[in-house]
């Protein structure tokens, strides 16, 4: 590299603890867009002319033939007062970056700086896209809506990993992020007084006896060797103790790794609810809103990605799979991608108020990163 090594490094800290300091919602992300243009513009990096509401993608286009690459960075924070006793604390009053984008934009930065660096041996082109909106799992959309990925070839995926020690890369083959699918059932009986249940449809006893049933879904009818879940996560009725309502409303989430359960689930569901409620006397209307699909590590990249770590000296891990979710899996709809966690310090899991980055990995993660995308 001809960047100075101890620059870079410095930079990428003071880059860091800005964005950690202005942390915006999903959808909100306008001054982290702006502070990204800036600071790509400053380096002489080229932005494509999307013409996005936030987030942006940056591209360097090496000297040499190759193929088309990307790096999908997300750039938004959660609603977290923050905990932590560190300088750069948000100042932000209930927003906190306590998922480590404000890690993945800082990276992304320093590997956009470091490939344009070397853009006269760059083989083929690398498009960064700083993506809005991942904690809402929907904000993929908003970049899929462009040409962006026309002539990408394969896609890789940073996230912070506060299970391993700063700058290790944890890599696994396979899954590794759940689909994300919610539902909502309503369940309509007839109200009536709390001391004559037999003037009406008791919408609450239907409701717990859909509740059961549905684990059984994931106990009874789906294979018990891949991972998945069913979490009921609300459920709302009734308005005082000595009324029986008219309605109940249920919610919440399905957790499928494998694309023939997440279709099981959802029929299943819906079976369950309308004959559930059909035999305490009541009706049953379900809802579901699909949610990215799984998350999947493709074969030959993380290979790719493991050799890497290993030639550049780097502490590896095996990727824990979650059934958490990532919309980055919507990019992996259309072609190949690998999704890799970064260690960031051992300390408290990602969400949580005291989430805090080790910032001795930022160059580290930039530069793997840098290498693995020079990789044709
Ligand atoms: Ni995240």
């Amino acid at each position: 590299m001809v960047m100075d090594k101890a620059f870079l490094e410095n930079r990428l800290k003071d880059i860091f603890c800005r964005f950690h300091a202005h942390p915006e919602l999903s959808y909100k992300e306008y001054e982290t867009t702006a502070q990204i243009r800036e600071i790509l513009t400053g380096d002489g990096i080229e932005i494509l002319p999307y013409e996005l509401e936030t987030g942006l993608v940056a591209i360097v286009r090496g000297e040499k033939e190759g193929p088309v690459r990307a790096l999908r960075c997300d750039i938004d924070a959660l609603p977290i007062e923050e905990t932590a006793d560190v300088p750069y604390r948000s100042k932000i009053t209930g927003v906190m970056h306590a998922c480590g984008h404000d890690m993945h934009i800082t990276v992304g930065l320093g590997c956009a700086m470091l490939l344009n660096e070397c853009k006269a041996d760059l083989k083929g082109s690398v498009k960064i896209i700083f993506q809005p909106a991942e904690e809402s799992s929907l904000g993929a959309l908003k970049i899929l809506e462009t040409d962006v990925m026309k002539d990408v070839d394969r896609i890789w995926g940073i996230h912070a990993d506060p299970v391993n020690e700063a700058g290790t890369i944890a890599i696994r083959e396979g899954y590794v992020t759940a689909a994300v699918d919610r539902f909502v059932i309503t369940i309509k009986g007839v109200g009536c007084h709390g001391a004559h249940p037999d003037d009406g449809i008791d919408p609450i006893v239907t409701a717990a006896a859909m509740i059961q049933s549905l684990q059984t879904i994931t106990s009874r009818n789906v294979n018990a060797f891949l991972p998945s879940l069913l979490s009921v996560t609300r459920v709302s009725a009734g308005t005082t103790w000595n009324v029986i309502p008219d309605k109940a409303v249920m919610e919440g989430t399905v957790r499928t790794m494998d694309k023939n359960d997440r279709i099981l689930y959802e029929k299943r569901l819906k079976e369950i609810a309308v004959n559930t409620a059909g035999a305490y006397g009541a009706e049953a209307e379900v809802e579901w809103i699909a949610g990215p699909p799984a998350t999947y590590n493709d074969r030959s990249m993380s290979e790719t990605c493991a050799k890497k770590a290993v030639e550049m000296g780097l502490k590896t891990a095996v990727e824990e799979s979650s059934l958490g979710g990532d919309d980055f899996a919507f990019y992996e709809d259309k072609i190949p991608g690998c999704y890799i966690k970064i260690g960031t310090g051992i300390g408290h899991p990602i969400h949580h108020p005291g989430f805090m980055v080790d910032t001795g990995m930022l160059y580290t993660a930039a530069e793997f990163m840098a290498e693995l995308l020079k990789v044709v």
